[in-house]
């Protein structure tokens, strides 16, 4: 009897011990299963109670009962310390923050060209203009015979233009070098008055340099009515040209020739980069062509079935991309075609 105390007292010492070190409840309740459970020297005691005489049974069962109350006292005792570490450190790892500012998602902003391409466009409109929109690919007939351009025109030389392959005709379909030919389709479906503009993506075969790219934008104007004159021209540009840079740009009239417009002209404005003086960027003139315009070709309006006794009109062509640098200050015009965020974003 006294070997199996003695046994319980070594099992309840060396239990003890490991309570002391243990530093999880997953460790204490494997202690607390091999110090009291089933098959544990303190069961395997009692079990052995049975074979007992009353006397001993009482003094025996008193002395297991002691080591196990101890045992089981010490293990909760241990086992709230453990718990209460356990849910500290617990707490700690799953906190979070909610006083720190959330990511914003980074937002958008529409390039500086397509900027302009709204900006301009809403000018007209609120002059009374309509936008209409044509094909970038576009048939000679439209790009060019229908705008008075005769065959002999260098703009329709194979190294001044970007022919597509379509059909039999090698020079019969084309990337659209001008916005010009929605005159064009316009008129053809609709009777006069007309006030138009179509602003949209052309194409030439440029070399790339600060001021040319092969792929830029366009709106291009028109207004056909009764009594339509020059001065209405001037008028309706001055007062564009006022909108969309502000009182201070110099704007000149140039006279030019384009094969659609009898008288034509050039509008210039004071360049932006040397505001004048001659530079690389003006190419040495001070001045930057913004914008061909003129009085519409009788021959023109003969093309679309109007009746040029009847009606006269004016029309515009402007590179988007060209007023974009201008008001910006952009020296290289290919900056809008990089994909370089640095420049891009300085423009929302
Ligand atoms: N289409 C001409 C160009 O791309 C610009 C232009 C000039 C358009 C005169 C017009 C115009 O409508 O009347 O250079």
């Amino acid at each position: 009897m006294d070997d199996v105390v003695a046994r319980l007292r070594a099992v309840e010492e060396d239990g003890l011990a490991r309570l002391a070190a243990a530093e999880t409840t997953a460790e204490i309740e494997s202690l607390e299963r091999e110090v009291l459970g089933n098959a544990s020297a303190v069961a395997e005691a009692r079990r052995s109670l049975r074979g007992l005489s009353d006397e001993q049974r009482r003094e025996m069962g008193r002395a297991i009962n002691d080591i196990a109350g101890r045992l089981q006292e010490r293990i909760s005792t241990r086992r709230a310390e453990v718990t209460a570490v356990e849910e500290v450190t617990r707490l700690e790892k799953e906190r979070l923050d909610i006083t720190l500012p959330g990511r914003a998602p980074a937002r958008g902003a529409a390039h500086l060209v397509m900027q302009v391409f709204e900006e301009v466009t809403d000018i007209f409109v609120a002059l009374g203009y309509t936008v209409a929109d044509g094909p970038e690919a576009e048939t000679a007939y439209y790009h060019f015979d229908a705008l008075n351009t005769p065959p002999t025109h260098p703009a329709r030389l194979e190294s001044a233009t970007l022919y597509v392959e379509h059909g039999s005709d090698p020079e019969g379909v084309l990337l659209r070098a001008q916005t010009s030919p929605v005159q064009v389709r316009y008129m053809e479906k609709h009777p006069p008055p007309v006030y138009l503009v179509s602003p949209g993506r052309v194409f030439r075969r440029d070399t790339m340099d600060a001021t040319h790219t092969p792929v830029f934008h366009q709106i291009e104007g028109l207004a056909v009515d009764t009594d339509v004159t020059f001065a209405d021209l001037k008028g309706t540009l001055a007062h564009f040209a006022r909108q969309f840079f502000g009182p201070r740009q110099k704007v000149r009239f140039v006279p030019h020739f384009f094969p659609f417009t009898e008288p034509s002209a050039e509008l210039h404005t004071s360049c932006f980069a040397c505001g004048g003086s001659g530079c690389r960027v003006c190419g040495g003139s001070g001045w930057i062509e913004l914008l061909g315009c003129g009085v519409v070709d009788p021959n023109v309006f003969e093309a679309v079935g109007y009746d040029p006794t009847a009606v006269s009109g004016f029309a515009f062509g402007v590179g988007l991309d060209r007023l974009a640098m201008i008001r910006h200050g952009v020296p290289e015009l290919r900056y809008f075609f990089d994909p370089d965020l640095r420049v891009l974003e300085q423009f929302r």
